[in-house]
């Protein structure tokens, strides 16, 4: 089924729009101008996923023999952080930062005469 979301202006770039559809949540996501859905509920305790922040992720640098030189942040690769226990998710892809095999519930995204929808 497919269902309205907003229009396109409605999400700025890095923002996100949190859909309520009958029982469910849906985050979606402007990023770089594309746009992404999630299903706004944690794999680890069930806690509102989508109404965390938005983090570059962290990326380490280290030397040659893999001590610690610093962290950089890497802005192409967002991570969504749910806001009860810090759990991390690719925005991109919706895994788990840790654990790939663990993913936020993901939805289509559709774009129509300058109006998104999601397909449920
Ligand atoms: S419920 Fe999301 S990190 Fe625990």
């Amino acid at each position: 089924m497919r269902v309205f979301v907003c229009d396109i202006d409605d999400i700025e770039e890095g923002g996100v729009h949190i859909l309520k559809f009958e029982n469910i949540k849906i985050g979606v996501y402007r990023h770089r101008g594309a746009f992404y859905a999630y299903k706004n509920l944690c794999a680890h305790q069930g806690g509102p996923a989508c109404e965390g922040r938005l983090m570059k992720k962290v990326v380490e640098r280290l030397n040659a023999d893999k001590t610690y030189i610093g962290e950089d942040f890497d802005a192409a690769d967002p991570h969504i952080v749910c806001s009860w226990h810090g759990w991390e998710y690719r925005l991109l892809t919706g895994e788990n930062a840790v654990n790939p095999n663990i993913r936020l519930k993901r939805y289509e995204v559709t774009q129509q005469d300058n109006k998104l929808y999601v397909e449920v």
